[in-house]
């Protein structure tokens, strides 16, 4: 632990295999700040609990696939801390006592807990688990003394909860040991799947990070283009094209330049095309295939495993700080 630098925590749920929106959404992120911060990364088991504790899912399983899809794209156990949050009790432990001091109409009023209640209409979520999620996410945020945390926009309201649980816990017990974190959000837009709408693996319209050359050359030719462009004489517009979105992303700036111009005036076709982007993603993915082929699950066991002695070692120092003021007075 490097005491200079900004202390970052952030965590994912296990939902499962990781897809070329999380890397452009999320990891790309971690990747560039497990350089400069003291970060910390985790799987959020128990977050995923709290919505699939009736789907009986391999929660250690699905753990070490996240981690194998972490580490193959880039994120260093050498750099950031990467555990497992059940393997660390003190979440829980920081958690119910938080849960003691969080007034139930700020949890009732938080706009993604609404929404994913409407969502996800098909799962019993009327529990205390969920509706208190945004609680356990302040517990693993604030046992660290996280000053920054990066998230996507729909986890803005979650964090303000942690703020606030921060500042009432302060108040109460007339102290500043809680730390009030902030939000980095990530930039990038969120990345479509083949057929237009969002990626995500609900809709079978993703590109996995753990998918051969050959899915991504055959998913690729599914790929939705511009509608109007039926005939290979007819005139393009990219800009309505789901194949050139993913070039801007991964393709070199000529060549999507090139693509651009020869697409607006039908000097290429939509099969040359899709073909030239898979190789483009085939080189950002070629180097994670190969990383991953090392990583077995007892090598990714070994990692979260020295991951969460440094974790722990931070999370009980600061559970004796609030156990001696809840207790102690
Ligand atoms: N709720 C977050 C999500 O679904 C995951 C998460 C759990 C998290 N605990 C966290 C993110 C703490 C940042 C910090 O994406
Ligand atoms: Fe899309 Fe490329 Fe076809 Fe143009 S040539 S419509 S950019 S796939």
């Amino acid at each position: 632990m490097n005491l200079n630098k900004i202390r970052l925590v952030s965590g994912m749920r296990p939902t499962g295999k990781l897809h070329l929106g999380h890397y452009v959404g999320v990891l790309e992120n971690w990747k560039n700040l497990q350089n400069s911060r003291d970060s910390l990364f985790f799987v959020a088991d128990w977050h995923a609990l709290s919505t699939s504790y009736e789907d009986k899912l391999n929660l250690k399983n699905l753990s070490i696939d996240l981690v194998r899809d972490w580490i193959s794209s880039g994120i260093e156990p050498e750099k950031a801390n990467l555990f497992i949050q059940s393997s660390i009790k003190e979440h829980s432990e920081l958690y119910l006592i938080l849960n003691m001091i969080t007034p139930l109409g700020w949890l009732e009023r938080n706009p993604t807990y609404k929404d994913q209640l409407q969502q996800l209409s098909s799962k019993d979520i009327n529990s205390a688990g969920f509706l208190t999620y945004p609680v356990l996410q302040s517990a693993d945020i604030l046992l660290y003394d996280a000053q920054e945390v990066p998230i996507g926009e729909d986890q803005r309201p979650h964090l303000e909860i942690s703020r606030e649980i921060a500042r009432r816990f302060n108040f109460l017990y007339g102290s500043n040991i809680l730390t009030e974190p902030k939000e980095i959000l990530s930039e990038t837009p969120k990345l479509s799947g083949l057929d237009g709408r969002k990626m995500s693996k609900s809709y079978g319209n993703s590109i996995y990070l753990s998918d051969s050359r050959d899915e991504v050359i055959n998913k690729l030719k599914t790929g939705k283009t511009d509608p109007n462009r039926i005939k290979k004489t007819d005139l393009g517009n990219p800009d309505i094209c789901i194949i050139f979105s993913y070039h801007q992303e991964f393709s070199h700036s000529d060549e999507v330049a090139e693509i651009s111009e020869n697409c607006k005036t039908a000097k290429i076709g939509c099969v040359e095309c899709k073909k030239r982007c898979s190789i483009s993603i085939n080189n950002l993915l070629e180097p994670m295939r190969e990383i991953r082929t090392n990583l077995t699950d007892n090598y990714i066991l070994d990692v979260l495993e020295t991951g969460g002695s440094k974790a722990r070692e931070i999370a009980k120092k600061k559970m004796q700080q609030v156990n001696k003021l809840v207790f102690e007075g």
